[in-house]
């Protein structure tokens, strides 16, 4: 048979499904998954149920329900003091993946150019090249992942596009301050480009550490697509529900692609989540609160064992070093190491990487029950024990 489109086939198996398998075969105590293990609040699973009791359950309009672009609208007037319109400046999505995917496709043509930071979530390389575009990576390096100005200066080029911002930022935990997204936008609008924001975990954040849409910034509004999703506010990753706010302009291009890919999202999912985003404020400030004791819990674990712990301001990801513990390899070779002998998954962060030259760190994942992460602490103090010379 003729070859199917090389791009997409040339990604092979990812390290996360060869992982996952790993940990299914051995009955890890997985904390490379990045989901939690508990569901969000209830009064907003009731609403599916009474959504999809009254019905209709028919195509809702291709945008997204009212209430819920109402009710987006008004989170990002109450948090970020924007004055969104939500008739011409909301459009809801199946997860942010699918608003990542619709901006990259209506703004990308063969041959333009994307500037990106890495380490990175995975989905956003395959969906710009397959777009056309040409990649330019701006590597931000460990321990303190600050942004190199140089570096991303010279990432710009009359032929840039785009650049796509993840902040808080997966694997990291790195929020971008405001010198950092100053520079950015000024660069953005310097060469006249586009800001695809992926801020899907602007509610999980510790320390007091503000997160500043870059929307919000002078010269920003007309430029900038600033994604959320219902998956990570809620802790309800199954649903798959995101929202994106941009210019009106802006918005109406980005539903031209929404429209052929999926059209729409399901309506009684939107209720629910319109109802959590008006009304369960409390439970997802809240559960910022218990990341933070649980990335406090797992630093100090980690630490206790011998890792060298990245700090993390934001997101339920935590990065370690792990070679202070003496083990000798790759990240990858870790990570099935203790996947099979110690009994905890965890992941190579190499793979988040455009070349796998960074190998020394893995990335824990702690939204977790205390008693997951008190077993995982277990398995892995007692490994290393063992492990060390008498
Ligand atoms: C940075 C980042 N963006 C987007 C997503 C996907 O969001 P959704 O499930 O709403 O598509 C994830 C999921 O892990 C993520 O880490």
């Amino acid at each position: 048979m003729k070859p199917a489109n090389s791009i997409l086939s040339g990604f092979g198996t990812t390290v996360f499904e060869v992982m996952t398998r790993l940990a299914v075969d051995h009955k890890t105590i997985n904390l490379g998954q990045g989901f939690p293990d508990e569901d969000g609040p209830d009064s907003i699973k009731a609403m599916v149920t009474q959504a999809t009791k009254e019905g209709p359950n028919q195509y809702p309009p291709m945008l997204g329900i009212p209430e819920l672009r109402q009710a987006v609208a008004a989170h990002n007037n109450r948090f970020y003091n924007m004055d969104v319109d939500w008739k011409s400046q909301v459009m809801v999505s199946s997860g942010a993946t699918e608003s990542l995917a619709a901006s990259i496709l209506a703004l990308i043509e063969p041959g333009d150019e994307a500037v990106l930071f890495e380490p990175l979530y995975d989905s956003y390389v395959p969906m710009l090249r397959r777009a056309g575009a040409n990649v330019k990576f701006v590597r931000l390096h460990p321990p303190d992942w600050t942004l190199p100005q140089k570096e991303l200066e010279t990432a710009f080029t009359k032929n840039t596009k785009l650049i796509l911002l993840n902040s808080p930022m997966n694997p990291t935990g790195k929020v971008f301050n405001k010198n950092e997204l100053e520079l950015i936008s000024d660069l953005v609008n310097r060469y006249d480009t586009y800001a695809i924001c992926d801020e899907v975990y602007e509610h999980l954040i510790f320390d007091d550490v503000k997160h500043i849409p870059l929307i919000s910034m002078p010269g920003m509004t007309d430029r900038t697509v600033r994604i959320g999703s219902a998956g990570k506010t809620f802790s309800m990753t199954s649903w798959k529900v995101g929202y994106l706010t941009a210019a009106p302009k802006l918005m109406s291009l980005i539903a031209k692609a929404h429209q052929f890919l999926v059209f729409t999202t399901p309506s009684n999912l939107q209720r629910a989540v319109a109802h959590g985003l008006n009304n369960e404020e409390d439970w997802y400030t809240n559960l910022a609160v218990e990341l933070q004791t649980k990335r406090n819990m797992l630093e100090g674990g980690l630490t206790e064992i011998g890792f060298d712990v990245l700090p993390t301001a934001a997101t339920y990801f935590m990065n370690a070093d792990f070679r202070p513990l003496g083990f000798e390899g790759n990240d990858v070779d870790f990570c099935r190491h203790v996947t099979v002998e110690a009994g905890v998954t965890v992941l190579p962060v190499s793979a988040l990487y455009s070349t796998p030259d960074v190998d020394h760190l893995v990335r824990f994942c702690f939204c977790k029950k205390f008693d997951i992460l008190e077993g995982a602490f277990d398995r892995l103090r007692n490994f290393f024990a063992r492990r060390r010379p008498a």
